[in-house]
């Protein structure tokens, strides 16, 4: 006869208890690492991980430190490299950025987890980013975010922000977001794909737009660069451009005036209107020595 606390405790089920639990629970003949919630989770593995981090990225991001008087000034340029390495910054990244620049992880994570360009689960091919803010939101940024989440959703669930349509990082995967204010309100409402324009859309402009991200097409923005892919953008905004001039200016560069942006400046030219002058005696505010 067995009193309660001889009764043999329950074989653990793999799961998220923390180890320690599952040890003392299982009995001699169980074999902990085989159902650890560690190896379960993909954390433990038989083979060594591959290094996310190589060489090559230690080099662009010596090269980056290079640019700035202080280490730690660099950490922003940073992150976007981690991120066109992962599609995101895992807590590998964080570390990698605090090892490379002499800070705490803590110090890292708290730039990180303050940006929204910096993103914290892994980004699709493509960023699609719906401006919702006031004007936008007015003249039809909410009907075309609410539509592309219903659109890129599954089984009738809306994709929520920052969620991703199809496997992260593989072609055709998009991950949707609600942006604030993308300084583009004379063309809302706007959308922008990896930080490039779509202006003046509607709810069906977009999802026709996503269909062709989706079919692996990059329908070209209605201004500046061409479009490419999260991860290269995420390059370029580390500060690394193809050294040939040519491909430079295909890469990054490309017509961004427009007339309803330029159409204040020509109202003022054509009335005569000027900013008032600044008065030359007046002297400038004391700025507190660093
Ligand atoms: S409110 Fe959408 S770009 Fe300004």
């Amino acid at each position: 006869m067995t009193t309660p606390s001889q009764q043999p405790s329950p074989t653990p089920k793999p799961g998220r208890d923390p180890a320690e639990r599952t040890h003392a629970a299982a009995g001699e003949d169980v074999d902990v690492m085989a159902i650890s919630p560690v190896r379960e989770e993909g954390m433990l593995t038989d083979e060594p991980p591959a290094e996310t981090f190589g060489a090559d990225v230690v080099a662009q991001a010596r090269e980056i430190i290079a640019r700035y008087p202080q280490s730690r000034s660099a950490l922003l340029p940073m992150l976007h490299l981690v991120q066109s390495v992962e599609g995101y910054v895992s807590q590998e990244g964080v570390a990698f950025c605090a090892e490379q620049l002499g800070l705490s992880e803590a110090e890292v994570s708290a730039v990180v987890t303050f940006y929204t360009m910096y993103k914290r689960k892994p980004c699709g091919e493509h960023l699609v980013s719906v401006c919702t803010n006031t004007l936008c939101a007015a003249l039809g940024g909410d009907a075309i975010y609410r539509q592309l989440a219903e659109h890129l959703g599954e089984d009738g669930k809306p994709l929520g922000h920052e969620e991703t349509a199809g496997t992260p990082g593989e072609p055709g995967s998009i991950t949707l977001e609600h942006a604030e204010c993308l300084a583009a309100c004379d063309f809302a409402p706007v959308l922008q794909v990896n930080y490039e324009y779509y202006d003046n859309q509607t709810p069906e402009k977009a999802v026709e737009l996503v269909d062709s991200l989706r079919r692996g097409e990059k329908p070209a923005p209605t201004r500046g660069a061409p479009l490419s892919d999260f991860k290269s953008v995420e390059r370029q905004l580390a500060g690394f451009f193809p050294e040939d001039d040519d491909q430079f200016r295909i890469d990054v560069d490309g017509p961004s005036q427009a007339v309803e942006t330029l159409r204040g400046a020509q109202l003022a030219a054509e009335r005569g209107w000027t900013a008032p002058a600044m008065a030359e005696d007046v002297p400038l505010p004391e700025v507190e020595a660093k």
